[in-house]
């Protein structure tokens, strides 16, 4: 019997790095997994791959009509909703001095405002289901404020901030659905590549570089696993809570990179 077994997920942001490894261990685990991404090549090709336990849905978690669409069409494939993943996130390098108000409403219209309406629009599906969890991507940087990733930075405490008041209200209102964040350091994924080449300043930043500037990076399994945790009854008693996953960085380190 498989950790997750029976319950149905969806994953945002599932095409790539964190969340397709979420979603891929989800299904191994025993889930029925609604992977939803803007890249519609790379979900569909991961959905494809995982059976018939697997689908794929076009979707944009900054626009709020797309999250009742995506609930509706979870359940009417499925019929329950147990376990939201709120992973999609985009990352602009601007300190604050050159953020522009572009670079903060996309930042957060992706972080902020699509992991407000996944928690608004699971609860009720999930307390049909009989109760859920919900697992939010934040960040080191939602803790600690990353000077180089401004807006991101804002968005991931926003995120940190928005798990606990989700949690509690949940709690208080006795719908058995739990709340908790997650706090990575860095994972090689497309989006730390991306985030280094930008932060080095070269187009061709190369990885044997990056790993000097992320000394401890991990493997998108080493997050999954996490989420995995999360989903599963195996946590019945955690919520409102959360976990960094940097292999001691932020002890040796501090919160905020130098
Ligand atoms: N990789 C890390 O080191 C790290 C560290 C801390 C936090 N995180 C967080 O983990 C999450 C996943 O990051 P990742 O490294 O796997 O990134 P990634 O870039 O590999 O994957 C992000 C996915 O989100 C999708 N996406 C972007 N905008 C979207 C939108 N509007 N609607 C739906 N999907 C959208 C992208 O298409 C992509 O598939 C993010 O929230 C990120 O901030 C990552």
């Amino acid at each position: 019997m498989g950790r997750v077994e029976g319950k149905v997920a969806i994953v945002t942001g599932a095409a790539s790095g964190l969340g397709a490894a979420s979603a891929r261990l989800l299904a191994r685990e025993g889930a029925r997994v609604v992977i939803t991404d803007i890249n519609v090549k790379d979900g569909q090709a991961l959905a494809n791959s995982l059976g018939e336990g697997a689908i794929f849905l076009r979707h944009d978690v900054s626009d709020e009509a797309q999250w009742v669409a995506i609930i509706e069409q979870t359940l009417s494939r499925f019929g329950r909703l147990d376990i939201l993943v709120n992973n999609a996130g985009v990352v602009v390098v601007a300190d604050v001095e050159h953020t522009t108000v572009e670079d903060w409403r996309f930042v957060n219209a992706v972080g902020t405002d699509g992991t407000f309406f996944g928690c608004k629009h699971a609860i009720p599906a999930m307390r049909r289901s009989g109760g859920g969890s919900i697992v939010n991507l934040s960040s080191l940087a939602g803790i600690g404020g990353y000077p180089l990733v401004f807006a991101y930075s804002a968005s991931k405490g926003a995120i940190r901030a928005m798990t606990k008041s989700v949690a509690v209200h949940c709690a208080q209102n006795k719908y058995n659905i739990r709340c908790n964040s997650i706090h990575p350091g860095g994972i090689l994924t497309p989006l730390v590549e991306g985030f280094i080449k930008s932060a080095v300043g070269t187009a061709d930043a190369s990885m044997d570089k990056a790993r000097d500037l992320f000394s401890k990076l991990g493997e998108p399994d080493d997050v999954a696993y996490m989420v995995l945790y999360l989903a599963s009854d195996e946590s019945k008693f955690v919520s409102g809570s959360e976990f960094i996953i940097d292999n001691t960085a932020t002890i040796t380190e501090g919160v905020v990179p130098t």
